[in-house]
């Protein structure tokens, strides 16, 4: 368990930056945990102050029970190898191959070398690089780069690994790939994860919870799914917009319409709720857009109606969506 209580941290120099402003975050053991936020939020400041490669200022940071603020130097090298990083930009060392970088957290923890032969050759294998051992970072593609990050982030067995921008600089199907294998990972060995990205769709594809930051400030936390159908506030509806509900043109409303926004959770999706409300009220239903969107461990639809009928039959069929767990807004 990852546990910051309000956590601050300002940069001063010509001009003072108040990055973090007191955050609040429980990341629990196990979990695919998602930051996201616009660029300046304070991403990779809170998740540097996780392993201390930033120092808080005011705030605690505890990880599985450790005040990690409070420890020495010597603790803080040891608490470090329970906790990989990887990075938007991979951070290989270019004179290495493969396996040498790989290696490379095994050699400054001395461990001996036959071990660690053994230990590259698994993570290779386990990142599906067995076969680029001996290339270098110059002979890999941005995909095959930050295989190597990771099997380099896992060498010294994490309980916990953190997430720059990881898939930032690849395309949407190395993104894909990438984010596949960090699922296959989380689950092989109970890895906990905390990504932070810009990305919605990132967030979306493989992460549990997810943390909205703005302005250094934790606005909004919450299940993906809720947070992504049910957004409480305005940082968070402002990041999504146009991503999962599409801008309905208010012309389409007339007087004679009703025009409604639905969204449905998981259990509804394959309810046949529509057509009972308009066999029951004799309201009808034109739609007018709608798709169904694909969360980590869950589905919601959403949809546009446009419903015309006599006015108390209308509201009765409203009032049938919201009792059927249907979130209904009237956009007319
Ligand atoms: N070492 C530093 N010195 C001074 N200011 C910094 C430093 N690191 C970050 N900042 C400032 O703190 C704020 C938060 O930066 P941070 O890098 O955490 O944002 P971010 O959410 O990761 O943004 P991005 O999406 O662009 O990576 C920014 O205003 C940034 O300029
Ligand atoms: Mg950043």
């Amino acid at each position: 368990m990852i546990r910051l209580r309000n956590v601050e941290k300002v940069f001063s120099g010509k001009t003072t930056v108040h990055a973090l402003r007191g955050v609040d975050l429980e990341i629990v053991s196990g979990e695919i945990f998602g930051i996201i936020g616009q660029s300046g939020a304070g991403k990779s400041t809170l998740i540097r102050c996780i392993n201390m490669l930033e120092k808080p200022d005011r705030g605690e940071v505890w990880v599985d029970g450790v005040l990690m603020n409070g420890l020495s130097d010597k603790d803080l090298r040891a608490a470090r190898k329970g906790i990989g990083m990887i990075f938007q930009h991979f951070n290989l060392l270019s004179s290495r191959t493969v396996a040498e970088n790989i290696a490379f957290p095994l050699e400054l923890a001395h461990v001996p070398k036959q071990q660690i032969q053994k230990k590259v050759e698994s993570l290779a294998d386990l990142v599906g690089l067995a076969d680029k051992l001996q290339a270098y970072p110059g002979q890999l593609s941005g995909g095959q780069k930050q295989r190597v990050g990771i099997a380099r982030a896992l060498a010294t067995e994490p309980q916990i690994l953190l997430c720059d921008e990881a898939t930032s600089a690849l395309d949407p199907e190395t993104t894909s790939s990438v984010l596949q294998l960090l699922q296959q990972i989380n689950q092989e060995l109970n890895l906990t994860i905390v990504l932070i990205t810009h990305e919605m769709a990132v967030i979306q594809e493989v992460c549990d919870r997810v943390a909205v930051l703005e302005d250094g400030l934790v606005q909004e936390i919450g299940a993906v799914v809720d947070v992504f159908t049910r957004p409480q506030t305005q940082a968070t509806q402002r990041m999504l917009q146009g991503f999962v509900t599409p801008k309905m043109p208010s012309q389409l409303a007339t007087a004679e319409n009703t025009l409604l926004h639905l969204t449905f959770a998981d259990q509804q999706v394959h309810q046949p709720i529509i057509s009972q409300m308009i066999r029951r009220y004799g309201v009808d239903a034109n739609i007018l857009f709608g798709k169904i969107d694909q969360m980590k461990n869950a589905s919601f639809g959403t949809l546009f109606v446009e419903l015309s009928g006599p006015q108390p039959q209308i509201e009765e069929a409203v009032d049938f969506l919201r009792k059927n767990q249907v979130e209904v807004e009237v956009l007319s």
